[in-house]
């Protein structure tokens, strides 16, 4: 579906996230026909740009960044509805101006009113800039236009923060024009999850604790820290995406079937499951820390947290994070949700794997049992999208010797269609209304609510573990699983 005429207003249009995703999505839009005739694009920043200075910006970001490629007429005509309004959030001049801006856009470009603000800035800055968007009449229109707000994660940074966010947001925006983007939802894997499951008779009646061992969750990144030092030093990993991406996709591994794919039926299963998670009444026992130090990532050589531009030199800020949570429910009783993420592991994958119990009986003689692991569903979520199927087979000879293969799915493989990126599909929606894909301020406070006992009682302790750059992360989180006599999967 085509949106209708809108403009998009990005606040943080200079950051990270609007240089590398943002703009070049906008662009893959535009360039695969999915944005109205009536479409402009404002940028809010601080520095002294002209209009002009802007487009260059965003050239440049999308020459860079974009996947499809670049088409001088499609960057023309988008480039014709891009503005620039300079001014700092506590200005009210400047949201004057961007209110001017917008009117002056809808005269000629024909958006008729109708305006998604991109809050790509940090949680401290959302409640000034709601006001100033109230104050300017910009958060709500009474001409039948639509408004809507796009809120980046983090929110907050514990129960009690998203909590008054969520209230200075609902002062000002209507409850239905809020969409709190989880990048991970627009990812074309996470979103088969729920074909997997649901489309499916072969999967549901094994996916219970009757067959179902354990599920983990591995969201690994091989990348450090970067420049984003000021924004992760201080907050660590468990926030930065335990709270929202990892919660997200045990919620959608772990929920009945809904009754429909629409936006209330959905977050009602996804609310169930998280409000049955619960936690280990051992932290000590079923977390695990880690901070990376020097090492070597392939032929990269890389310094340890602590030696990364701007980060504190006695931080004690975790790049990985493991946890362990059960789900209070018929179908998962017993079953542990393993959840580990981390930064410069071994390589990048996220990945879902759902485990199996072990065959209760095995009628003939393994020669090297050691060789037969347990069946697996691994949902690959990236880089190499798609589906194995872990199981074990007789080896070709004469002994009835047995062995874990798989068998895989491969998005490569099977389709010709490209997936869209994360941010193009959730801007998309956006600016078409559709909020499935979004989760809810429950939701999000519910994360807040399993999170926020693990990172109060990590407080408590010192130096997290250290961890090699390059490997899989610290001994505490493979001691972790060995407790329960279960050990990670090598992605
Ligand atoms: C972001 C986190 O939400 O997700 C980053 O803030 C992380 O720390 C990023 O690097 C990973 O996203 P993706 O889509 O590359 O897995």
């Amino acid at each position: 579906r085509i949106a209708g005429p809108c403009s998009l207003v990005i606040f943080g249009v200079t950051g990270d996230l609007s240089r590398k995703k943002l703009l070049p999505a906008v662009y893959d839009l535009a360039s695969r026909g999915l944005l109205p005739a009536g479409f402009a694009l404002v940028g809010f920043g601080r520095r002294e740009w002209s209009d002009e200075d802007f487009v260059a910006y965003v050239e440049r970001s999308v020459r860079e960044r974009a996947r499809t490629p670049f088409d001088e007429d499609t960057f023309r005509h988008l480039a014709e509805g891009m503005r620039f309004v300079r001014g700092e959030f506590d200005d009210a001049a400047a949201f004057e101006q961007l209110s001017k801006t917008v009117s002056e856009l809808d005269r000629l470009r024909g958006t008729r009113g109708n305006h998604a603000f991109y809050m790509s800035v940090p949680p401290s800055a959302f409640p000034i800039v709601s006001r100033q968007l109230a104050d300017s009449g910009l958060a709500k229109s009474d001409k039948g236009a639509w408004r809507r707000v796009i809120i980046e994660k983090p929110f907050g940074h514990d129960l009690q923060s998203a909590r008054e966010l969520n209230r200075v947001v609902a002062e000002v925006f209507d409850p239905d024009s809020v969409f709190r983007i989880d990048h991970y939802l627009g990812k074309e894997t996470v979103q088969n999850l729920l074909a997997l499951r649901f489309a499916n008779t072969m999967f549901e009646p094994i996916w219970n604790s009757n067959y179902v061992d354990h599920v983990q969750i591995t969201m690994a990144e091989d990348i450090g820290i970067g420049s984003r030092a000021g924004y992760f030093d201080g907050i660590g990993i468990a926030r930065d995406v335990i709270q929202n991406h990892l919660l997200q996709l045990l919620a959608l591994t772990a929920m009945e079937e809904p009754v429909s794919f629409s936006a209330d039926d959905l977050r009602a299963e996804k609310i169930k499951v998280l409000s049955a998670v619960r936690l280990p009444e051992d932290l000590s026992l079923h977390t695990a820390r880690g901070q990376y130090s020097a090492g070597w990532q392939g032929s990269e050589q890389a310094v340890g947290y602590l030696q990364e531009q701007g980060v504190n030199p006695d931080s004690t800020t975790e790049t990985y994070a493991a946890v362990r949570l059960d789900i209070d429910t018929r179908r998962w009783a017993g079953v542990p949700f393993y959840l580990r993420t981390g930064k410069r592991l071994g390589k990048r994958v996220t990945e879902i794997a759902v485990v199996f119990k072990r065959a209760p009986h095995l009628p003939f003689e393994q020669t090297s049992t050691s060789e037969l692991g347990e069946n697996a569903i691994v949902i690959r979520v990236q880089p190499d999208e798609g589906v194995t199927l872990r199981f074990g087979s007789k080896v070709p000879g004469t002994a009835m010797e047995v062995r874990d293969v798989n068998m895989d799915f491969s998005y490569g493989n099977s389709f010709t269609e490209a997936s869209p990126e994360a941010y193009e599909r959730l801007i998309l929606d956006v600016l078409l209304g559709e909020p499935p894909l979004f989760p809810t301020t429950k939701e999000v406070e519910l994360s807040w609510q399993i999170l926020d006992p693990i990172e109060q009682y990590w407080a408590t302790l010192g130096q997290p573990q250290a961890y090699r750059a390059g490997t899989w992360g610290p001994k505490e989180a493979d001691e972790m699983l060995a407790r329960d006599g279960r050990c990670w999967r090598m992605p």
